[in-house]
């Protein structure tokens, strides 16, 4: 908390020491408060102390159903919120796929989830989501399975703090949490369609969107690049997407839903966030607890869910957050959509 109203000090003072124009004054403010208030609400309410409250609420009951006969993709299986969420909708007997980007570490992972549940129901694909041209290659492979596509986890995700480019000429954060996100998904809508009007997609995105407008420079152009700015605007667009594909694909029967998963203890956030990770340790949720509402969006009868919503303990939870000045930003989506189709020759 002091660490935010420092931070805020020392912008204001930046600010008054370079003369700015009301124009800016006002955006500088409005930018300020995005990350007071997105600061304080995680406070409250992202850490493990936020979990042990709001479960307070949850039925027993909701966790019951079963997964037998259901196939499922997890993306980033093999570890953090992904391990967790394959391992638990294996134990209930559904089919999984793990998609990994490396084989090693996802073979690791597929052996510890057989070990563990004890289903041999659970299979490694293996295909980098930062490459559209291996994911439209994943997706040729994987449809030829001709299954029912029951449950899509969107769940791979990165901060890259560097402004890396890919070897398909895309800005890294944005290929994997963006654009892995568009390709894949438009790609196992068919498979999805089998399993209607059970089918769902669940997308992690973040709360770091909070503190961000949808933007239309979907590859940060600025100069100043700053990895956890671009992840957080990824992250917004995976909710305005979310809400989008819900009307664009409504008569379809899929449901689509994005989530916050809260802040959780993984590999991802020691390595890219390690101030966050340090102040935070001790407080932050166990992996189990961050994929808590992916299981819950998993099993719910759709009935009782909203597609386009954005969840976050087993509770629908609001896109923006007061006086933040990101609600307007929505209206941009279907331009960004259009440019996703023209970069990956995949339409909506
Ligand atoms: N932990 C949190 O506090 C938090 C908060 C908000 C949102 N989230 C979201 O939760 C999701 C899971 O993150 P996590 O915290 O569990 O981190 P994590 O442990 O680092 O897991 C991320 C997973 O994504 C995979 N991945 C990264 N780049 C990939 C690529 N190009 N192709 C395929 N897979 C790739 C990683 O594979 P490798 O192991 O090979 O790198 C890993 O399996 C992310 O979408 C993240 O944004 C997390």
């Amino acid at each position: 908390m002091i660490i935010y109203v420092m931070k805020i000090l020392s912008m204001i003072k930046i600010q008054i020491q370079s003369h700015i124009s009301l124009t800016d004054c006002i955006m500088f403010l409005i930018k300020a408060w995005r990350t007071v208030a997105f600061g304080v609400y995680g406070y409250l309410n992202f850490t493990k102390a936020g979990f042990l409250e709001h479960s307070k609420n949850f039925k027993a009951e909701d966790m019951q159903a079963r997964m037998d006969g259901k196939n499922c993709i997890v993306t980033g299986a093999n570890s953090g919120i992904g391990f967790a969420t394959a391992e638990d909708l294996a134990s209930r007997g559904a089919s999984v796929y793990l998609l990994c980007r490396s084989k090693e570490r996802g073979e690791t992972a597929l052996s510890k989830i057989q070990t563990k549940t004890g289903n041999q129901n659970v299979y490694l694909e293996v295909c980098d989501l930062s490459s559209v041209s291996e994911i439209k290659s994943f997706a040729a492979r994987f449809s030829s399975k001709d299954v029912p596509l029951h449950v899509l986890v969107n769940n791979a995700g990165i901060i890259e703090n560097n402004r890396v480019v890919t070897s398909e000429g895309f800005e890294l954060n944005f290929a994997v949490n963006v654009l892995g996100t568009y390709v894949l998904t438009e790609t196992m809508l068919p498979l999805l369609e089998k399993a209607a009007p059970d089918a769902r997609v669940i997308t992690v995105s973040s709360g770091g969107m909070y503190s961000a407008p949808l933007t239309e420079d979907l590859q940060f152009s600025d100069k100043d690049f700053n990895g956890v700015m671009q992840y957080a605007r990824n992250k917004r667009v995976q909710v305005a997407l979310t809400e989008r594909w819900a009307e664009i694909y409504k008569d379809k029967e899929i449901g689509f839903y994005a989530m916050h998963p809260g802040w959780s203890e993984t590999p991802g956030v020691a390595k890219s966030l390690p101030g966050f990770s340090e102040r935070l340790a001790g407080k932050l949720r166990t992996w189990e607890e961050g994929a808590d509402t992916i299981i819950w969006l998993a099993l719910q009868p759709k009935q009782k869910l909203v597609s386009g919503g954005f969840y976050f303990d087993r509770s629908e939870a609001p896109k923006h957050l007061p006086f933040a000045a990101t609600a307007g930003s929505h209206a941009v989506i279907d331009s960004i959509i259009k440019n996703l189709c023209s970069l990956t020759g995949i339409a909506s």
